[in-house]
């Protein structure tokens, strides 16, 4: 059976940086704070009203496809991950396909937050080995700047993120010495709400009765945006960071072992771990979990903060461009985040 290869990669950033010390004009916070918290010195936002999550997928793609030496017109099927989608429905993955002209092939989208990424690469891994598919676009993208709270009371969670894109292109490769080896996927939704973003969505409270918005005055419809959830701006991202960084100091250690087991390796084998790029305290505690080496564990959270479902192959992307993953390298990526979802990869370069 082939394995799944990475045949080229590529990521965008906007080129709009923006620091720590400008958040404190917005909100009582301060460069030491977010950096001792979370290892983030600066973050890039998209430029207002021009770019989007499909856009700046499509610049990301752009560049995987140069690099895999193939065309747009060679792809045949489309995979998006994101939660910061250009619309509710259509998905972004229609909207690059129409962006790089790609004509009628397949388009999924992926609802998998910060671990997104992977379960798309498991989703694509599975499709080549199959033989279904030879050249599927893998993209990664995220555009939060939009919509967040940058008043005090959301600070806990905008100074964290930031936007970004990253993509692959993956095709089959009969060398078994290569690609990947296996895919570890895992969710618990008895958390959900910890780390989401409700409204305005489809709930009507059903989930949490407290949550239920004033009963509207027409019998249908009426429930999605109320005057209620505008008066209390009620429509941010929220997140009990506490609760999401405790689970994530167990779970990553946990996945990439898991990883490690299922092809006999140990920690020791490892030529450099991608871990999503949420805090960098939560890549410290993974590295002492696991006795990695500082050169086993890659991080750029520090340039583009937490870019959820792009900060992986955006990671993955710059330590290839550095040099730092070469052809054979053991290469695992991890990543866990809202739902909660996680999960972890394990290949060859
Ligand atoms: O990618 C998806 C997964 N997400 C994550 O993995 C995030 C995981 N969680 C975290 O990274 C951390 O929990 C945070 C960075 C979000 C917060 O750090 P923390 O050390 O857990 O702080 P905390 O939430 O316990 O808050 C400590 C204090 C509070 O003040 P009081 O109650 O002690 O007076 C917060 O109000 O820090 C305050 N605080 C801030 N102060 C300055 C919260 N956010 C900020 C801020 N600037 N931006």
């Amino acid at each position: 059976m082939n394995r799944t290869i990475i045949a080229g990669i590529g990521s965008y950033v906007p080129d709009n940086v923006v620091t720590n010390e400008e958040l404190t004009q917005f909100m009582d916070t301060s460069d030491k704070w977010i950096q001792e918290r979370t290892g983030i010195k600066e973050r890039r936002y998209v430029r207002r009203f021009e770019q989007t999550t499909a856009t700046i997928g499509a610049e990301a793609a752009k560049i995987a496809i140069e690099r895999a030496g193939i065309t747009a017109g060679d792809i045949d099927f489309v995979i998006f991950a994101t939660l910061s989608p250009d619309y509710f429905f259509p998905g972004c993955g229609v909207l690059v396909q129409r962006i790089l002209g790609l004509k009628d092939v397949g388009a999924l989208d992926v609802r998998n937050q910060c671990s997104g990424f992977l379960y798309g690469l498991s989703i694509a891994d599975q499709f080549i080995k199959t033989g279904m598919y030879k050249n599927i676009l893998l993209i990664g993208a995220e555009v939060h700047s939009y919509a967040m709270d940058f008043s005090t009371r959301g600070r806990n969670v905008s100074v964290i993120f930031g936007d970004g894109a990253g993509a692959v292109i993956l095709q089959p490769s009969p060398d078994q010495e290569r690609g990947i080896l296996s895919t570890h996927l895992h969710s618990d939704g008895a958390d959900a709400e910890v780390l989401s973003m409700p409204n305005p969505g489809f709930h009507a409270g059903a989930h949490r009765p407290e949550w239920r918005p004033p009963i509207p005055p027409q019998k249908y419809g009426g429930i999605f945006i109320t005057q209620d959830l505008l008066d209390k701006e009620d429509f941010y991202p929220y997140m009990d960071g506490q609760a999401v960084f405790k689970k994530a100091v167990v779970k990553l250690p946990e996945v990439v072992q898991e990883a490690l087991n299922a092809n006999d390796y140990q920690p020791r084998d490892l030529a450099l771990l991608i871990p999503h790029q949420a805090n960098l305290r939560i890549s410290q505690f993974v590295q002492q979990a696991l006795k990695l080496n500082d050169d086993q564990v890659f991080n750029n959270i520090q340039k583009y903060g937490n870019t959820t479902a792009a900060s992986v192959p955006l990671a993955l992307c710059e330590a290839w461009e550095k040099g730092l993953v070469k052809e054979g390298d053991l290469v695992c990526l991890a990543a866990f985040g809202s739902g909660f979802t996680w999960g972890s990869a394990l290949l060859k370069w």
